[in-house]
């Protein structure tokens, strides 16, 4: 396979806040197959910045006394620190106020000037007379021209509708002094964009974007491009215009030059002179942009124009998405429904949300809605409950009856399907179809766990003469598990990580997926995923929605604190009776003991791997005085599966199984009849 060169970025958040939900679902699409295309072995760097540049970023700056810069530079360590919670694997991670963008802005606008695509035009606009600043619509309020609604913002009226020019608001006042705005006559600087439109009906047609973002723009190719004003007069936070002093870069002008001037320091900070390569107009290398579809026209239109007419080269590929919406809802910050980035790491293991998202994710830019239950259900049900589980089924087996060494040959042609899968998965990688590759390797996952309940190794072990089969089975299980973890790897590289140290294995590229297992000795199995806790989502939305706002804890039903409280008050009226109420939240669960060890350094405790059916759970019991393992294995008992799971000194236990007796050898486990499966409810 030919080695490719790929530049990738995603869009540049701005400098004007935190990371949240929204942000993350890019920059962890874009994660996934950039670390795909490094697993390939490609040469794929990743680069991104803040977005800093603009009048608000500097009346933001004002408000808390410090200056710009400070202020920029405060938020960038924030994103930096959100984005490597969720391990987002930036080369460089950079900022668009910087030498190098500076240098780059101004030598583009002198190709643009050469070649005679700059022009000059006078713009009528509001101003601030108090702070002496021309006003963007967002920064006017007044009454709708149209229904007289109070406190419109400058272009359209929320209450009605309209659309309208700034100068048409009723009474219209500066968000900023609350003077009243007077209309200003100003020289604005133009990119003639106008003169692109056949260039880019062209353009836009020519594979580099989703047919879907294609017909949208082809609205405004048939209506024709009108000029595009690329100046903002100062006061702005901004880069100054090279022969055009007062005058600055308007921000969207800028930005994505960052992603070349983020590149570039990239290359000065590594020694690698790969800028021409890349960017030069005949370059055969690869450029990837990754965006939400509220930015197709500055990156599908403004941008590529730009470029052309600098003699840069085009991107190759421009990833669209759509939006994330929240339970159905926008996120919005004005009405708390914005999580983020932190508040989520804080309760929750970010890679969740990596395989949430790329349950999600797809070549489309149709919106998708997300809900935390439904987090919480994918992620413990396929990575814990499938995936997981596989390994954690053989592991202790291998483990302890043939000195941790996996058989010498397959047993299953299971084996060589999954392997055969890769080039389907390669394809929706490719493609940005995470969604797909997912259910592809989770119909792996089933067939694994199907394999091994099917050959029962913890009942075939405690017949004699079986030990060879046993080997084999298990043995095929941890060669079909770590085939899917490698599949699973650009999204989640923890989990994948984890799992390596586990097989005792280098870390795999996408070629050493197939190379099988045999005669290989693995390591002791330690839990590699803890499950998702609903509970700790109610207290992840309750900390994102802050103290005033209804949280989905409570809208869910879920008592608060002090309701629970009051609860036990009343269970203790009456000692000893419960509701059957109560009773019901206990999930009783009928479990096959696949796994019994000594704990090192604990007199009382064995540690069992409890079988449920679709997942395995690992639980510390407190009867090694009445049971050595050996009689454990194999053996049907039941547990409290919804217990919260307690972390002890020796490991996390997740649930506790049943015993009668007064204690001491006088322990009895509690056994179904027979008959009885794993996984079946107690009830
Ligand atoms: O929409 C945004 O959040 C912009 N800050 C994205 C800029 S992307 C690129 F053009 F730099
Ligand atoms: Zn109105």
């Amino acid at each position: 396979m030919t080695k490719r060169h790929i530049l990738v970025t995603s869009a540049l958040p701005n400098a004007n806040g935190p990371i949240h939900l929204g942000h993350l679902f890019e920059h962890i699409q874009t994660d996934i197959w950039v670390r795909y295309q490094r697993m390939q072995g490609h040469e794929c760097i990743y680069v991104c910045a803040d977005d800093t540049h603009g009048t608000a970023t500097m009346l933001e700056a004002e408000k808390k006394g410090i200056v710009a810069e400070a202020y920029i530079a405060e938020i960038k360590a924030s994103h930096e620190q959100d984005f490597s919670e969720f391990s987002i694997s930036y080369d460089n991670y950079y900022s668009t106020h910087s030498s190098e963008n500076e240098a780059y802005c101004t030598e583009i606008f002198h190709a643009l000037e050469e070649a005679g695509q700059i022009k000059e035009k006078a713009v009528e606009q509001l101003f601030d007379p108090e702070k002496n600043l021309f006003l963007a619509d967002r920064f006017i309020v007044g009454r709708c021209p149209k229904c007289n609604t109070e406190d419109q913002y400058g272009d359209n009226c929320e209450a009605c509708g309209a659309t309208y020019a700034a100068t048409d608001l009723i009474d219209p006042k500066s968000k900023i002094s609350g003077a009243t705005p007077v209309l200003k006559s100003s020289t604005h600087i133009f990119f003639t964009l106008s003169n692109f439109t056949d260039y880019l009906k062209e353009w836009t047609r020519s594979g580099t974007l989703q047919d879907q973002v294609a017909n949208k723009l082809a609205e405004w190719l048939d209506v024709g491009l009108t000029d595009w004003d690329i100046s903002r007069d100062a006061p702005y936070f901004g880069i100054e215009i090279p022969g055009y002093p007062e005058k600055y870069f308007y921000v969207w002008m800028d930005a994505p030059i960052g992603y070349i001037a983020s590149f570039k320091n990239w290359c000065d900070r590594t020694n690698t002179a790969l800028v021409n390569d890349y960017w030069s107009q005949d370059s055969n290398y690869e450029v990837h942009h990754f965006i939400g579809k509220d930015i197709i026209n500055f990156h599908a239109l403004f941008w590529p124009a730009i470029l052309k007419c600098a003699g840069y080269r085009t991107p190759t590929r421009i990833h669209t998405h759509g939006f994330v919406n929240l339970k159905g809802q926008k996120m919005s910050k004005s009405r708390n429904t914005v999580v983020n980035a932190n508040t989520f790491a804080k309760h929750l293991n970010p890679e969740f949300l990596r395989y949430y998202y790329a349950t999600k994710l797809s070549n489309s830019i149709d919106d998708n809605d997300i809900n935390m239950e439904d987090l919480v259900q994918k992620v413990n049900s396929d990575l814990v409950g499938k995936v997981v589980n596989i390994a954690s089924r053989c592991a202790g087996f291998i483990k302890k009856q043939f000195q941790g060494k996996l058989a010498s040959a397959a047993g299953t042609e299971l084996i060589a399907e999954f392997i055969d899968k890769k080039p389907i998965l390669e394809a929706h990688y490719e493609a940005g179809d995470f969604s797909k590759a997912v259910r592809e390797i989770m119909a792996m996952a089933d067939k694994a766990n199907q394999y091994i309940a099917e050959n029962e190794p913890w009942a075939k072990i405690k017949i004699p003469g079986n030990e060879a089969d046993v080997h084999q089975v298990c043995s095929d299980g941890i060669n079909m598990f770590k085939i899917i973890i490698g599949y699973l790897k650009p999204i989640v590289p923890n989990l994948a990580k984890k799992s390596e140290a586990f097989l005792n294995i280098e870390a795999m590229d996408w070629q050493s997926i197939d190379s099988p297992l045999f005669d290989h000795e693995i390591n002791k199995f330690k839990a590699l995923l803890i499950r998702a806790d609903g509970k700790d989502v109610d207290s992840m939305l309750a900390e994102a929605a802050g103290p005033d706002v209804e949280t989905e804890a409570k809208v869910s039903g879920k008592k608060s604190k002090a309701a629970n409280d009051r609860t036990s008050e009343k269970a203790d009226d009456k000692l000893g009776e419960i509701e059957f109420d109560d009773f019901a939240k206990v999930d009783l669960r009928v479990v096959t003991i696949i796994n019994a060890e000594e704990v090192e350094g604990a007199d009382k405790l064995l540690r069992l791997t409890l079988d449920l059916g679709d997942e395995t759970r690992n639980v510390f019991a407190g009867i090694k005085s009445a049971y050595t393992p050996a009689q454990l294995i194999g053996k049907q008992t039941v547990m409290v599966a919804n217990l919260k799971p307690r972390k002890m000194k020796f490991g996390l236990s997740e649930g506790m199984v049943l015993a009668a007796g007064p204690g001491g050898r006088d322990l009895f486990i509690l056994e179904p009849h027979k008959g009885a499966k794993a996984g079946m409810k107690v009830t």
